[in-house]
């Protein structure tokens, strides 16, 4: 029987720095790790929290994002991770702990996923038509164990999808903070966060994808610039901390599966900033979904015009994300 101490420090860290390849929000990696005695903790970092996100939404999903990735490392390592979410009060609390055991059999699914991590990519160019139906249920695997729910938009509601960009568009047009806080962390090519300028899309690719107001990059469709991509929107039945880290942890998991069955995928959140444009996307579930649900994430998706995306955003290194201190004290729930 290995006992959880059996996990030598190394490979833990390595599946730590596996984890940090999740996406989040501009790219800020907005979290901090510690590791002591076989638990892991998952820290928010307060100093990476969006001035648009002054509920904390987006770095929550974007840590739920990572925590998900970093089950994802483990299981690929043969380790299990119990994880406990919202463990105990502090400051900062920890998002979740998750105690660590060695003795998972590696099955192929874990195999796939962990490949995933290296291949994912968001990627922000107009994407050809996809069979997806079939893939639908694969995809979705898992998602509705952390209480979020997946759908893709049919041909009337991918409209909303449109009509909820324009109106966040119309209503920051002239909202400096936010125009301020893109072009920080977009558009420039910084050596351990941001979104690099050949990531973004160029002003034909910008003006064809229906998405964020990134600053113009250099981004060319090798194909047509009609965009057929699909949209999965997922959606809660609360809005709260632990709803929005679930939603993290889902998307993750919708990405990663997606791109294991050869999906290119872009995360949409933008129309999510303001209560007006969630409320469309809301009105554009099928009536039974309706009633009490919350709209969390969008995800483009669809089949890459051509080659994979061959550059990748950057990483901090692992140093930079781990505390030194051990694992918060306090009472557990
Ligand atoms: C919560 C969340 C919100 C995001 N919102 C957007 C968005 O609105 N538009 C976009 O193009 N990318 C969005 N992204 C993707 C990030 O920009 C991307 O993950 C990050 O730049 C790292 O790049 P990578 O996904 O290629 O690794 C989002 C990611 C997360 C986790």
């Amino acid at each position: 029987m290995h006992t959880r101490e059996s996990i030598d420090r190394g490979t833990i860290l390595r599946c730590i720095e596996t984890a940090c390849r999740a996406p989040s929000i501009h790219n800020s990696q907005p979290w901090r790790w510690q590791y002591d005695n076989g638990e892991i903790s998952l820290l928010p970092d307060a100093t990476r929290l969006m001035e648009s996100d002054p509920q904390g939404r987006q770095l929550v999903m974007s840590c739920g994002a990572a925590l998900n990735h970093l089950d994802v490392a483990l299981r690929g390592a043969g380790i299990l991770g119990r994880i406990e979410r919202f463990p105990m009060d502090g400051t900062p609390a920890p998002l979740a702990i998750v105690t660590v055991q060695r003795g998972h059999r590696v099955d192929s699914d874990d195999e796939a996923l962990l490949a995933a991590i290296a291949e994912r990519r968001s990627d922000r160019r107009p994407f050809k038509p996809a069979d997806l139906e079939a893939f639908v249920p694969l995809i979705l695997l898992g998602i509705d164990a952390l209480g979020i729910a997946g759908t893709v938009l049919t041909d009337g509601s991918r409209d909303a999808v449109a009509s909820a960009s324009l109106m966040t568009a119309a209503v920051h047009r002239y909202d400096s903070v936010n125009h301020h806080e893109i072009h920080w962390w977009a558009g420039h090519d910084r050596a351990s966060d941001g979104i690099p300028r050949t990531l973004l899309g160029d002003a034909a690719t910008a003006s064809a994808v229906v998405g964020r107001n990134f600053p113009i990059g250099s981004l060319k469709p090798s194909g047509p610039l009609a965009d057929a991509a699909d949209w999965l929107l997922l959606y809660a039945a609360e809005d709260s901390p632990r709803s929005w880290l679930h939603a993290g942890e889902a998307l993750s998991s919708v990405l990663l599966r997606a791109t294991a069955s050869g999906f290119a995928t872009c995360t949409v959140s933008h129309v999510f900033q303001d209560a007006e444009s969630r409320e469309l996307l809301r009105q554009s579930l099928p009536p039974t979904a309706r009633v009490d649900a919350v709209p969390q994430v969008l995800v483009r998706i669809g089949a890459a015009e051509s080659s994979p995306l061959t550059t990748s955003s950057p990483r901090r290194t692992l140093q930079d994300v781990m505390d030194t201190t051990s694992v918060p004290q306090g009472d557990r729930r």
